[in-house]
């Protein structure tokens, strides 16, 4: 168990505390050692200085709890753990851009990225996010994945194993992505060549060579993000395996076209395949206005293996519970594979879990070394975490140590 670690945050200050050693930090591969909001979502401004220890963050309803760990999952590439539009990260009662500064402990040092809006991008232009890192600005972000690793579980995620496949979709190609930072360009690429598609055959006067094309390109790229997809679940399932007894086993699987070729098909045969399909579904698509086969259709099956039993027949709880073991599968296996331990976000995250699964949880969590962010509205379900974390209150928009 690691020593119990005293609190230093503190809102809108410079302090630090001086009996923090650098000593123990220097050994912690990633931690977010400061963070500044500036008009984001309801914070004003904010500054928060801490050590690498977990921090737990309480508070009433509506305080910020999410925003701020929103802040956080800007760290990666992305629009955030609730895919929200970089408009609605604005502080609705200022005009001033918004910014987050976070600074970092890594390995090789104090790492510095800052994200806000382009106030060079013109009103319209609100989907562009600059990004800065140690003071410098970087073309995309992509860049950020090379840096830093994060997972995160939100309220969001608790219908994620019962509900539609796109959001396990996506899911799966998040995980997938801070393995191989290529996937994203995949499925993008992937999905511009399909809305073309589409768009061609609407039209009903397409040229053949050029559906050809975008065909091709479609099952190219449907081969590569089948293929990265198999090679995620793969991995996963291996790290759920070595996984403690507390949480539920779950058997993960991905199904689609082009996954389940693969099985048994190597790739250029199945892209043959993928490419015949979408040539002979030319008609039936025109007609539907949609894709009928392809890897914007596949699915990530996730089992409760005690029960035998299918995730979305599970219990709220249950279902819950094997989200967590997989992400804390998922947190291992970033651990093992990258330099960096992931940062691990974990919002409102008491909800639905007994107090067996609670504490559980909290040694993982204490186990794993990774810095985690707990939220939650209030104290005693932390009450096992506390002594090695550091215990934060947000209220309207202001964090207090
Ligand atoms: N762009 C914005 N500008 C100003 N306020 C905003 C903006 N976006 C969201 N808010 C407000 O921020 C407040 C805090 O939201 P947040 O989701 O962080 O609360 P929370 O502490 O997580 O609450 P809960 O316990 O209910 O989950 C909400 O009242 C919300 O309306
Ligand atoms: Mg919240």
């Amino acid at each position: 168990m690691p020593e119990a670690r005293r609190v230093v945050s503190i809102q809108d200050s410079t302090f630090r505390d001086p009996c923090l050693d650098p000593g123990i930090l220097a050994s912690d591969p990633l931690s977010i050692s400061q963070i500044t909001l500036t008009q984001f979502r309801n914070y004003e401004h904010a500054r928060l200085v801490c050590d690498a220890a977990p921090v737990v963050i309480t508070g009433a309803n509506g305080g910020g709890k999410t925003n701020l760990l929103e802040a956080l999952s800007l760290l990666v590439p992305g629009r955030g753990l609730r895919r929200s539009s970089l408009g609605d990260f604005q502080n609705r009662a200022s005009d001033k851009p918004w910014a987050v500064a976070i600074e970092l402990r890594t390995d090789t040092g104090p790492l510095l990225i800052g994200t806000g809006r382009d106030c060079a991008a013109s009103c319209n232009d609100e989907e562009r996010r600059l990004i800065h890192i140690d003071g410098k600005p970087a073309r995309g972000q992509t860049i950020l994945a090379e840096h830093i690793a994060l997972a995160w579980i939100t309220p969001d995620m608790d219908r994620l194993l019962a509900e539609g496949s796109a959001a396990r979709r996506k899911f799966l190609d998040r995980l997938a992505f801070s393995f191989d930072p290529a996937h994203g360009g995949r499925v993008r690429a992937y999905e511009k060549a399909m809305r073309e598609r589409l768009h061609l055959l609407r039209e009903g006067r397409a040229d053949p060579l050029w559906l050809d094309a975008l065909e091709n390109e479609m099952a190219r790229r449907a081969v590569a993000i089948a293929a990265a997809r198999r090679h995620m679940i793969s991995r996963l399932s291996k790290a759920i395996a070595e996984s403690g007894p507390v949480f539920p086993r779950a058997d993960i699987d991905v199904r689609g076209t082009a996954e389940d070729l693969l099985e048994h098909q190597p790739a250029l045969l199945v892209e043959d395949a993928l490419r015949a399909a979408f040539a002979r579904a030319r008609r039936e698509d025109a007609a539907s206005g949609t894709c009928a086969t392809g890897a914007h259709r596949s699915d990530l099956r996730v089992r409760h293996r005690a029960k035998n039993c299918p995730a979305d027949l599970c219990s709220t709880g249950e279902q819950k519970a094997l989200l967590i073991a997989v992400m804390l599968a998922y947190v291992r296996l970033l651990s093992e594979h990258r330099r960096m331990k992931p940062l691990f976000l974990l919002d409102d995250i008491a909800a639905h879990l007994d107090d067996f699964r609670r504490a559980a949880l909290f040694d993982e969590i204490l186990s794993l070394g990774a810095q985690a962010w707990l939220t939650g509205t209030d104290q005693a379900p932390f009450s096992r975490l506390a002594p090695f974390a550091q215990m934060l209150q947000v209220e309207n928009g202001a964090i207090f140590g």
